[in-house]
């Protein structure tokens, strides 16, 4: 294996723009690691830094009692300790991470657990580590191992792509992670695999929304989008100009006009369809800057619209982790990207467009472009009878006023795929919180002397945008998800969730579909 260092990444991509996010089959970056496992005993490997995960008010194995004092660690959730054995173990270091209550943990005290401990096996600017899996009556070795992965990869995510001259610890990698195993090797090694494959997808996620506006343009999101397809056996197809106009692709064009970047419908197709093959369409807002448009923004923060692609992204990440599984379904992924700029050529208040749908938009806010690019996305979408279609997109900041950075807005016209994605959301800890879409929200958006207007007014804000969504989905089960206020973290909570762009949705969508995929469809 060629491990190259970040510099060498930097001066390798920089000239390159297209290899920015791709994942480089024969590189690693600088997150990921790898993984071996081996039947053992953590306490008995001599090793750099031995991980022991350890439950609170639960005993400590005598040798490792014998070197702290009890009142001194007691294995709090994320409580974490160094202790350098002196030779009274084979291991150098004997990092104790604390799990909360055997009881209480998931795995996502799994997940965090792992990233702390990669964070100090990195702070340490060590090489290699081994560690154990902690498992309890919820945990099977194999969802422990895959948190265990997922964590300990996303925990060391850094997003180092410009920096010509990193410090030396950013330039240091973890390299490899020697896991050590009571019996179940076979489904530890399932779940570290997997964990690797959503890791990665989620890297690549953010990745995608950390990148600067400059240069994840929409053609350059088509063009990754093409890599993936390519990379692993998926067809795609990128719509450009010429294509959009002659298919009526009305919404996109409208908020593509303004900016000398081409808009791009990219249309990503996993598997086929096929009796008994559940098919998903997954729809992503790809705005790759939001400056307002003619309706601008206040420059304060305006930088951050660079992340306007984050359910672009969440499609991207997603479909590569399908394609690596190769999980047993029909997945489309299909991304609506676009610049939202104001020009002498830009979309104006006032202006009436006629969306793919034919349906035609008032529209009485060029910043309501996101409504705007999807309407034709989710209309396409139909024309593979779905059996359901999921959209993402980094839609209001209503939502963020509503629910803050701890939960994805959800409404949809089907309670049993609004359930799904709960249950799929509690699993993967990235939470949906659903907002009704009465009839009455839909009424709201529409317009005087056209079918619809693109704002709602004041009130309701998400909820108004998905009621204008709704229009465009007819009657295939639907859910919208905004990730307006998750897509992007200033003072991350969870251990693994780094700072900047969180790969969003990512998680919460592989879990999903692979729940799909486990159950009949008729
Ligand atoms: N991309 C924004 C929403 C957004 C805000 C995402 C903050 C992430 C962080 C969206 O296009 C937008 O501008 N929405 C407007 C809609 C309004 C004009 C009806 C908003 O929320 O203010
Ligand atoms: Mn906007
Ligand atoms: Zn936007």
């Amino acid at each position: 294996m060629l491990y190259q260092t970040a510099l060498q990444l930097v001066q390798r991509c920089i000239p390159f723009h297209d290899c920015v996010s791709s994942i480089n089959t024969c590189v690693l970056k600088e997150n990921e690691m790898e993984i071996t496992t081996r039947r053992g005993e953590i306490l008995r490997e001599a090793t750099p830094l031995a991980v022991l995960c350890v439950w609170e008010d639960e005993q400590l194995p005598p040798e490792v009692a014998a070197l702290v004092e009890t009142d001194d660690f007691r294995g709090w959730f994320k409580q974490l300790l160094v202790l350098y054995p002196c030779g009274a173990l084979p291991a150098r270091r004997l990092l104790l991470v604390g799990l909360g209550k055997r009881s209480k943990a998931t795995a996502d005290t799994v997940r965090q657990a792992a990233a702390l401990a990669a964070q100090k096996a990195h702070e340490l600017r060590l090489t290699h580590f081994a560690a154990s899996l902690p498992v309890n009556e919820a945990l099977t070795p194999e969802v422990s191992a895959q948190a265990w992965a997922e964590g300990a990869e996303l925990g060391l995510y850094r997003y180092l792509l410009y920096k010509s001259a990193p410090e030396p610890e950013q330039k240091h990698r973890v390299e490899q992670l020697l896991m050590l195993v009571e019996d179940d090797v076979k489904m530890v090694n399932t779940g570290l695999k997997l964990g690797q494959m959503v890791a990665r997808g989620v890297a690549l996620g953010r990745d995608l929304a950390n990148g600067p506006g400059n240069s994840i343009t929409p053609t350059h999101l088509g063009e990754v989008a093409q890599e993936i397809g390519a990379r692993l056996g998926m067809q795609v197809t990128v719509l450009g100009l010429e294509e959009l106009q002659s298919q009526g692709f009305g919404g996109i064009l409208a908020v593509g006009q303004g900016s000398a970047q081409p808009p791009r419908f990219i249309v990503m197709e996993y598997g086929q369809a096929q009796k008994g093959r559940p098919t998903i369409c997954l729809v992503g807002k790809g705005i790759t800057f939001d400056t307002g448009g003619i309706s601008i923004k206040p420059a304060e923060k305006m930088d951050n619209m660079k992340m306007d692609m984050g359910g672009a992204a969440a499609v991207l990440g997603t479909m590569h982790i399908v394609a690596e599984l190769g999980l047993p379904l029909h997945v489309i992924g299909l991304i609506s990207a676009a610049e939202n700029m104001p020009s002498a050529t830009a979309y104006k208040p006032g202006d009436i467009i006629k969306t793919l749908s034919g349906q035609t938009v008032e529209v009485l806010n060029t910043d309501a472009e996101g409504r705007i690019v999807l309407a034709d996305a989710l209309y396409y979408a139909q024309r593979y009878q779905p059996h359901a279609i999921i959209d993402l997109a980094t839609l209001t900041g209503a939502v963020m006023v509503a629910l803050g950075p701890h939960a994805i807005g959800m409404m949809g016209n089907d309670q049993a795929l609004v359930d799904r994605l709960t249950r799929a959301g509690e699993a993967a800890a990235e939470r949906v919180w659903q907002l009704p879409l009465w009839d009455e929200y839909r009424e709201m958006m529409k317009s005087e002397i056209a079918d619809l207007k693109n704002t709602g007014g004041r009130y309701g804000g998400a909820i108004t945008a998905a009621g204008f969504l709704a229009a465009f989905v007819a009657d295939y089960p639907w859910v919208h998800l905004d990730i307006a206020g998750t897509a992007w973290i200033e003072q991350p909570t969870r251990s693994y969730v780094t700072k900047g762009a969180t790969g969003v949705g990512i998680r919460l969508l592989t879990q999903m579909l692979r729940d799909f995929a486990t159950v009949e469809v008729q």
